[in-house]
C-alpha cells in the first residue's frame, strides 16, 4: 500500500481514509494492479488504492451470497434501524466526506456537502421504506382458496456508481437494496473510490453484517462481466453512459438478471415568453453549471421564445461569466475542474464544431486561464441543429441558447433526442404548465424549477436514458421480487 508523507485529506477522523477493498466484513489486500487517484483541481497525487482480480471479485460475491439467507430473515425493523445508525454517522462525518469528495472529484466544498446530505437522505428514506415492503391478499373466485402477494427480496445485487456523484449515488443505490433484504457488492468508479470506501467504513460501524454490503475494485469491464456470469446476481443498477448501458443490459440477459439503470441524458430548458425571465436565468444557472455541467440531469438545450430570447441570452451569458472558477476548496469557488483530461478535451470539442458550424459564442468559449482541467462556463447562441452538441450528453459547463416560435416548435426541438432523462420549463400559464409537462418525453419535468432530485421523488428517464425508478417509494421495488402463494382448503 502506498502512503503519502504530505496527508491531503488532513482529515478528522483519518480512519475514514480507507485504500482497501472492503469484502465480507473486511478490508482485503488487492491481488490486481493499484488504481492511482489525482485531484483534478491540482494534478496531484491523492495516492493509490488497491484492487481485486475477477477471481477475487467471484468471492466477493460468493460471500454476498452466503450472507444473503441471514440478512434477509433479519424483521425489517432491525434492517431499518442499521439503515437510520448509517444515515446518522453519515452527517456526523459529512464535513471529512465532503472533503475527501472535493479533493478526488473536485466540485466545490459546499456542493460536496450537499451530496452528502442528499445521499444520506436515502438511507433514511429506505430504512422507512423497508417496514413498509407489504404485501396483498387478492379475492378468489374460487370459495375455498385465496392468494397471497408476498414480497421478498431479490437475492444479491450488484452496483456500479459514477464519479459525477460519487457518494449519493452509493447510498441511492445501496440502501434500497438493504432496505428489502439484498445484499450487495458494489463497484465505484476508479477514480473516485475513497467516497466509497469511506461510506463502507461508516457501514461496518452501523453494524451492516459482513457480506451484506461489500466494495470491490478494479478492471471496470471484468467486473461487469464477474457481476453478469454470476448466477447469484439476481440484480444489477448502474448510473453512467448509454453505451456502457447498452454493453450490461446486454450482458445482463445472460442470467435474465433485473436491471436498473440511469443512463445519459440530454435535458432541454424552456423559457416562454410569459416566464418570469430572471428566474428563469437563475434556474439555467444553477441546473447548468452544478458540478461544472457532469450532471446526467445537467441542462444541455435552452429554447428561449423569440420575444425573450435578447434579454434571456443576454442575461444568462453575464451570469454565466461572473461565476467563480477555481479548486473546490476554496469557498469562493463555483464551478470547479472537470473530472480528466478527456473530458476538458470533449468540451473543447463541442465549442469547436459549433463554432465551426456557425454558433456564436457569447460567454466562455475556452479553457479557463488557470489552466489544468479548468474550462470557462460557456453559452452558444444560434447554434445550428447539425451540430454535435444537440445531439450529445455535454457533461460539462456548456449550453446553447435557440430561439422558437410557439410552443408546439418548442415541444417538437426539447423532444429532438434519443434521451429522455431530466427536462425543464418555466412559464407563469397553469394550462401551459399541464399542456407541456405531459409533451415533455422525458422521465422527469421541472416546471419553474431547476431541481428534479430529492429522496421522495421517483428518479429516471425513459427511452436511451434507462430503464426503472430510484428514490421514492418505488425506489425500493426493483429490488423486490413478487411472489404469489395459492392457499386453498379454507
Ligand atoms: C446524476 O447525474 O447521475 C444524478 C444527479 C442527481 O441525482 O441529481
Amino acid at each position: 500500500m502506498t502512503t503519502i508523507a504530505n496527508d491531503p485529506f488532513a482529515l478528522q477522523d483519518p480512519a475514514l481514509l480507507r485504500r482497501q477493498p472492503y469484502v465480507d466484513g473486511r478490508w482485503r489486500s488487492g491481488d490486481g494492479a493499484p488504481i492511482a487517484v489525482a485531484n483534478p483541481a491540482t494534478g496531484a497525487s491523492l495516492g493509490e488504492v488497491e484492487t481485486l482480480s475477477p477471481a477475487a471479485v467471484i468471492e466477493t460475491i460468493d460471500a454476498a451470497e452466503r450472507a444473503l439467507p441471514a440478512w434477509k430473515a433479519l424483521p425489517a425493523r432491525e434492517r431499518a434501524n442499521r439503515l437510520e445508525r448509517w444515515h446518522d454517522l453519515i452527517l456526523q462525518h459529512a464535513d471529512d466526506l465532503a472533503r475527501i469528495m472535493t479533493l478526488e472529484q473536485g466540485k466545490p466544498l459546499a456542493e460536496a456537502r450537499g451530496e452528502i446530505a442528499y445521499g444520506a437522505s436515502f438511507a433514511k428514506w429506505f430504512a422507512g421504506e423497508a417496514v413498509r415492503a407489504y404485501g396483498e391478499i387478492v379475492p378468489t373466485p374460487a370459495r375455498d382458496r385465496r392468494v397471497l402477494v408476498l414480497r421478498e427480496a431479490v437475492g444479491v445485487c450488484a452496483a456500479i456508481t459514477p464519479w459525477n456523484f460519487p457518494s449519493a449515488m452509493i447510498v441511492r443505490k445501496t440502501a434500497p437494496a438493504l432496505a428489502a433484504g439484498c445484499t450487495i457488492v458494489l463497484k465505484p468508479a476508479e477514480t473516485t473510490p475513497f467516497s466509497a470506501l469511506a461510506l463502507a467504513e461508516l457501514a461496518q460501524r452501523a453494524a451492516i453484517p459482513a457480506g451484506v454490503f461489500n466494495v470491490v475494485l478494479g478492471d471496470p469491464p471484468a467486473i461487469g462481466k464477474a457481476f453478469a456470469a454470476h448466477p447469484a446476481v439476481r440484480k444489477l443498477s448502474f448510473t453512467g453512459s448509454t453505451r456502457t448501458g447498452r454493453l450490461l443490459l446486454a450482458q445482463a440477459a445472460e442470467q435474465v438478471q433485473k436491471v436498473t439503470l440511469e443512463l445519459g441524458g440530454n435535458a432541454p430548458f424552456i423559457v416562454f415568453d410569459d416566464a418570469d425571465v430572471d428566474a428563469a436565468v437563475e434556474g439555467a444557472i444553477a441546473a447548468k453549471f452544478r458540478n461544472a455541467g457532469q450532471v446526467c440531469v445537467a441542462v444541455n438545450r435552452i429554447f428561449a421564445h423569440e420575444s425573450v430570447a435578447a434579454r434571456f441570452t443576454e442575461r444568462l451569458a453575464a451570469r454565466a461569466a461572473a461565476l467563480k472558477v477555481g479548486n473546490g476548496l476554496d469557498p469562493d469557488t463555483q464551478v470547479g475542474p472537470l473530472i480528466n483530461r478527456a473530458a476538458l478535451d470533449r468540451v473543447a470539442g463541442l465549442v469547436d464544431d459549433v463554432k465551426t458550424r456557425g454558433g456564436k459564442i457569447v460567454a466562455g468559449g475556452k479553457p479557463h486561464k488557470l489552466g489544468g482541467l479548468f474550462f470557462e462556463p460557456t453559452v452558444v447562441a444560434g447554434a445550428p441543429t447539425d451540430a454535435c452538441i444537440w445531439r450529445e450528453e455535454i457533461f460539462g459547463p456548456l449550453v446553447t441558447v435557440t430561439p422558437f416560435r410557439d410552443e408546439t416548435e418548442a415541444l417538437r426541438l426539447a423532444n429532438a433526442t434519443e434521451y429522455g432523462l431530466a427536462s425543464y420549463f418555466y412559464t407563469r400559464d397553469l394550462g401551459r404548465a399541464f399542456r407541456v409537462a405531459e409533451g415533455l418525453q422525458f422521465g422527469m419535468v421541472g416546471v419553474n424549477v431547476p431541481f428534479v432530485s430529492s429522496e421522495c421523488a421517483p428518479f429516471g428517464g425513459v427511452k436511451a436514458s434507462g430503464i426503472g425508478r430510484e428514490g421514492s417509494r418505488h425506489g425500493i421495488e426493483d429490488y423486490l421480487e413478487i411472489k404469489t402463494v395459492w392457499v386453498g382448503g379454507i
